[in-house]
């Protein structure tokens, strides 16, 4: 079936689809019924059903003839380390730190913190959560102390799972103090830490509370060769995986809880119907497992549909090179590539003319998926001049969990057309909505909605929030999910997504609170008023700018309060917020009931013309920002 026909496939009978989709998958007790709409927020899948993800992942294709197949190969520049686990030996692994977790007293249930680097534990660390029906919650590594803790107040985890150092670019990064910050940050204290020691910087460990990985993992090793059980629990599909915190308006993170059923059904189908990809085949995410696309396509999706998936530990430029990706693809074999267009965007400004491809052979290579942000055409035609593969753009969410728009290759190749993610995938139902709630005609901007339910795999609530739930998804549009981005639909039923329409920014395709930056700032004991926002960069798409207007009285030079600022906000949020200019003004424009102008500041800071709103308090303000603007960047 091509792609109509299946999207049509699913209009007609959703459930039918589903259900359909659910026969892919092992349950202990499979689903007799697809959906219902009185559970949860707004209903759940696969009510009546019971299964385990981790058994989908690994026991299912160790019993089906891949224990020998490369399961995961994880590839370091930064430590100049390769190494390929087969399915038995995954499995094995995650057996024995089911155990390590179980005698730490996590059970079916309990929250597991990951704050971890790209290491092949971190994956093992997740699937031994979901082997016992545990929840895991993916911390960022680029994330400070104070963000580790918010998100340990709202999980509430029985323990964490860490390691001593991440490696960057000409830096490592000492895990151990953010963690112990975080925690004492925290006012909810964990039982217990499980600390991966590594070569390049060990870390203290505190007695009574800190254990060492690998001696713990040594001691269940031995403890499962000799015979100790290590089963996979029996879970409803519909108990949660995982808690993926996510950036929204205000310096409190969304808490996306995904379940079980619903989230192992859309990723298998997604693998054959959007990438293509068949068993046996090796599928290579560029991100990171804090992130939902590593989440979906480095752990889980590849897994559950009995591949090879790639766990790289480096970046696009610098480690080496920027010849690094084409090497792991060449050397991998991969088939697919995902990664966010950032990462190309990094490579073509290192090497316009791919000289560092030179030399791999990248034949085996059927396609390139970017999502995370606009894909730019102008670095899409690059990929595919160098690749000689499609290259598509894909749009979704954390919330969603995999695409809502996509040219499913595996499906059928669909017209490309540079700047839109193409066409809905089974599942989701786009509207283009205006202010009043009305379906606007093809080729008008208007917000994008999703009719509902949500499919398997999107978001079921936020964790302990359901009304947060639905005051920040569901209330909006009534009767929709707002997925908080503009855009418009074609006459071809092509989407085009232009941005978001609440105060998040995309910077190197990592989703930002430009409120949660504005906290951070306004911590500054200087500052009286702030506005950040993103402002376009060549590389990374955004780059945050905070205005800062100083208290009165203040008289440090406004250089050292600049510094002092842009320190707060790596101290607070991380330094992955980029966050690198700061701006002090005497004003900030605002409307006369005194909100603060941010999209006209953005068109400013952009060098884009814009229009004075007629609400607008006192015009001449802009003139006075647009010259500060100048100055500094001259500077
Ligand atoms: N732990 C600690 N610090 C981290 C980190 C981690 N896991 N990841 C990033 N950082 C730090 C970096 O060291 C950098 O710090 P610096 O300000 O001291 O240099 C800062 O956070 C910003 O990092 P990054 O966004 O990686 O920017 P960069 O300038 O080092 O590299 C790119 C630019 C484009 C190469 C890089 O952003 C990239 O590879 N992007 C791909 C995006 C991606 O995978 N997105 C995931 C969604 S698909
Ligand atoms: P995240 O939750 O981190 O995946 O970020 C989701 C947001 O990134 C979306 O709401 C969009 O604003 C943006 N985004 C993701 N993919 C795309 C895409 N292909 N095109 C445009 N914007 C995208």
């Amino acid at each position: 079936m091509g792609y109509r026909d299946t999207y049509d496939r699913w209009r007609n009978d959703p459930s039918g689809f589903w259900m359909e989709a659910a026969n892919d998958v092992d349950w202990f007790s499979p689903p007799t019924v697809a959906f219902e709409p009185s559970a949860g927020v707004y209903g759940r899948w696969f009510p009546d059903a019971t299964c385990n993800t981790c058994h989908n992942a690994l026991d299912r294709h160790v019993e089906g003839g891949r224990a020998d197949q490369a399961a995961l190969v994880y590839d370091s520049p930064v430590t100049g380390t390769k190494r390929t686990f087969t399915y038995v030996e995954l499995l094995r692994e995650v057996q024995a730190f089911a155990l390590v977790l179980t005698d730490l007293g996590v059970a079916k249930g309990d929250r597991v913190v990951v704050y971890m680097p790209m290491v092949p534990e971190a994956v093992v660390g997740m699937l031994a959560c979901a082997r016992i029906g545990a929840v895991h919650s993916v911390v960022f590594g680029g994330f400070a102390a104070r963000e580790l803790a918010t998100r340990i107040d709202d999980a509430m985890p029985k323990i964490i799972l860490s390691a001593s150092c991440g490696i960057e670019p000409g830096r490592t990064v000492a895990y151990k103090p953010l963690l112990d910050e975080a925690i004492a940050l925290a006012a909810h204290k964990p039982s217990a830490c499980v600390v991966l020691q590594r070569e390049r910087l060990k870390a203290e460990l505190a007695d009574g509370r800190d254990h060492d990985w690998h001696d713990r993992q040594r001691n269940a090793l031995a403890d499962l060769a000799g015979g100790r059980p290590s089963p996979c629990v029996e879970l409803a599909a519909t108990d949660p995986l995982y808690i993926l915190y996510t950036s929204g308006t205000t310096g409190r993170p969304k808490g996306i809880v995904r379940d079980n059923g619903g989230h192992m059904v859309a990723l298998r189908w997604t693998m054959e119907a959007i990438y293509g990809m068949a068993p046996g085949e090796t599928y290579w995410a560029a991100s990171d497992v804090g992130w939902v696309v590593g989440h979906s396509y480095i752990v889980y999706g590849p897994l559950l549909h009995g591949c090879t998936t790639v766990l790289f530990e480096g970046k696009p430029v610098g480690t080496p090179d920027a010849g690094t990706f084409w090497r792991v693809i060449a050397e991998h074999g991969v088939r697919v590539l995902f990664t966010a267009p950032t990462a190309i965007r990094a490579i073509r400004k290192e090497d316009p003319d791919a000289r560092h491809a030179a030399g791999h052979d990248l034949t085996g290579l059927r396609a390139l998926f970017l999502a995370g942000e606009r894909a730019d055409p102008e670095t899409i035609r690059w990929a595919e001049r160098l690749l000689d593969v499609p290259v598509i753009d894909h749009w979704w969410q954390t919330e969603t969990g995999c695409a809502v728009a996509a040219n499913p290759l595996g499906l059928e190749r669909l017209p490309v057309k540079h700047g839109s993610p193409a066409v809905p995938m089974p599942g989701y139902g786009i509207r283009i909505l205006d202010t009043e709630g009305r379906s606007v005609s093809p080729g008008v901007m208007g917000n994008i909605a999703l009719e509902l339910p949500l499919p398997p795999g999107a978001a079921v609530t936020l964790w302990g929030a359901d009304d947060r739930f639905r005051s920040s998804y569901l209330q909006t549009q009534p009767g929709y999910y707002d997925t908080a981005d503009a855009g418009s639909v074609d006459e071809d039923g092509y989407i085009w997504v232009m941005g978001r329409t609440d105060d998040v920014i995309n910077v190197a395709g990592h989703r930002l609170s430009t409120g949660a930056m504005e906290e951070a700032v306004a911590a500054h004991p200087a500052v009286a008023e702030c506005a950040v926002f993103g402002c376009r960069d060549e590389l990374k798409g955004e780059v945050p700018f905070g205005l800062v207007v100083l208290k009165s009285g203040v008289d440090t030079p406004t250089t050292d309060i600049e510094a002092e600022i842009v320190a707060t906000v790596r101290d607070r949020i991380g330094p992955l917020a980029a966050f690198k200019k700061a701006l002090v003004i005497d004003r900030l424009p605002k409307t006369r009931s005194g909100k603060i102008l941010r999209g006209t500041i953005k068109r400013i800071a952009d060098g884009e013309p814009y229009t004075p709103p007629g609400t607008i308090e006192d015009p001449a303000v802009l003139t006075e920002i647009e010259g500060a603007i100048l100055n500094a960047n001259e500077r």
